[in-house]
């Protein structure tokens, strides 16, 4: 059920059950933290292994306390600067979280998100909740109650209704080494705007069969159709790769040998003016205007409606690797490794 009533999620959080909830950044599926059965829940529901660790969520800065043994400098820096907002930082795990909740990793993932309600029902569950994205395991993150609904709606009693998300990508996640901070997974809050803060951090986060984040499997976010990655045209007018921005016949820079392109069966995910085409069966353009926030706040959304829609593969451009643009390349990296497997 799909719902606006705070009090009654809370309610059902504190009973041990699970309810999805929204964020800024996708709708998560939530659990009371410290409810070890109503962790375990999130796991079977989503089809999630245990080896790969829950984000914990808190309302305010005051609460580190409860889940968190340090908290480093550096860290502290950044809660301050970007909290609450689209950003996880991995910290040294307070005993009472649940192993569960961090899959027996001496650290903890915590971040205070930035929708309202969110916050006001952690305040009325008085307890941390984890919550990784409202997904089943492997697919799509959703960015709207009606794609939780379609995800999990029969298995969940409550989907909180906090409207569309306005970042639509996960959370960046950094971690504090000995060797200094690094990304784990890039997100909604660019990798500039956090190295202009703590200096540079270090790079972890290429795709590989040994995820740094437990949870970061190279086939990740993936539609249920094959996905192909296309280089988008340079902006240079003398480039040569796709000439006038058009999909030409052979002149497309493909990611594939194996991929024949076909646009007449073919659904497209483009970028401004990087490739278009009249061919394909559905074109969906992320921001026409290239503002990469944009692009970010429809980009799971329009995965979902090219993968409900009738083209039988995927094409998606790669986009400019800076700001949000760096956090949806490795999703749509991620997405076409699954595919092309
Ligand atoms: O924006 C977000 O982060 C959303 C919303 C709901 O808050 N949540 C989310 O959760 O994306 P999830 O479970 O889809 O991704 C959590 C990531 C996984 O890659 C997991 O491996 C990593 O965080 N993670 C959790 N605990 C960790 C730890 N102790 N050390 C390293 N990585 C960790
Ligand atoms: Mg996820």
């Amino acid at each position: 059920m799909i719902s606006t009533d705070i009090a009654h999620a809370a309610a059902l959080l504190r009973q041990g059950e699970c309810v999805a909830i929204p964020t800024e950044t996708v709708y998560g599926l939530a659990a009371d933290a410290f409810q070890e059965r109503a962790v375990a829940k999130v796991f079977s529901i989503k089809g999630r292994p245990t080896f790969d660790p829950l984000i914990v969520h808190l309302p305010e800065l005051d609460w580190i306390s409860r889940v968190a043994s340090e908290f480093p400098a550096a860290a502290q820096a950044l809660a301050e600067k970007f909290w609450p907002g689209p950003l996880t930082l991995i910290l040294p795990k307070q005993s009472q979280v649940p192993d569960l909740v961090t899959s027996g990793l001496p650290s903890v993932a915590v971040r205070i998100p930035a929708h309202p309600m969110a916050r006001e029902l952690l305040r009325q569950v008085d307890h941390p909740l984890a919550a990784p994205s409202a997904n089943r395991f492997g697919r799509i993150s959703p960015t709207t109650p009606e794609a939780v609904e379609k995800e999990l709606g029969n298995a969940i009693p409550l989907i909180l209704d906090g409207g569309h998300c306005t970042i639509g990508v996960e959370s960046t996640i950094i971690r504090f080494d000995p060797e200094g901070p690094a990304l784990l997974r890039a997100g909604g809050l660019p990798l500039e705007t956090i190295e202009a803060i703590i200096g540079p951090i270090r790079l972890l986060n290429r795709p590989q069969e040994v995820p740094h984040a437990p949870g970061q499997l190279l086939h990740h976010y993936a539609p249920s159709k094959k996905l192909f990655l296309l280089d988008g045209r340079d902006r240079s007018p003398s480039d040569p790769g796709v000439g006038n921005g058009r999909l030409g016949e052979a002149s497309l820079p493909l990611e594939s040998q194996n991929a024949v392109i076909s646009p007449a069966n073919a659904g497209l995910l483009t970028f401004g003016t990087l490739l278009s085409s009249e061919n394909f069966s559905m074109t969906l353009n992320l921001s026409p205007t290239e503002n990469l926030e944009e692009a970010a706040a429809h980009f799971f959304g329009m995965l979902r409606e090219l993968d409900e829609s009738s083209a039988e593969i995927l094409y998606a451009v790669r986009l400019p690797n800076h700001g949000l643009g760096r956090a949806m390349n490795e999703r749509l990296e991620r997405a076409s490794t699954r595919s092309a497997s």
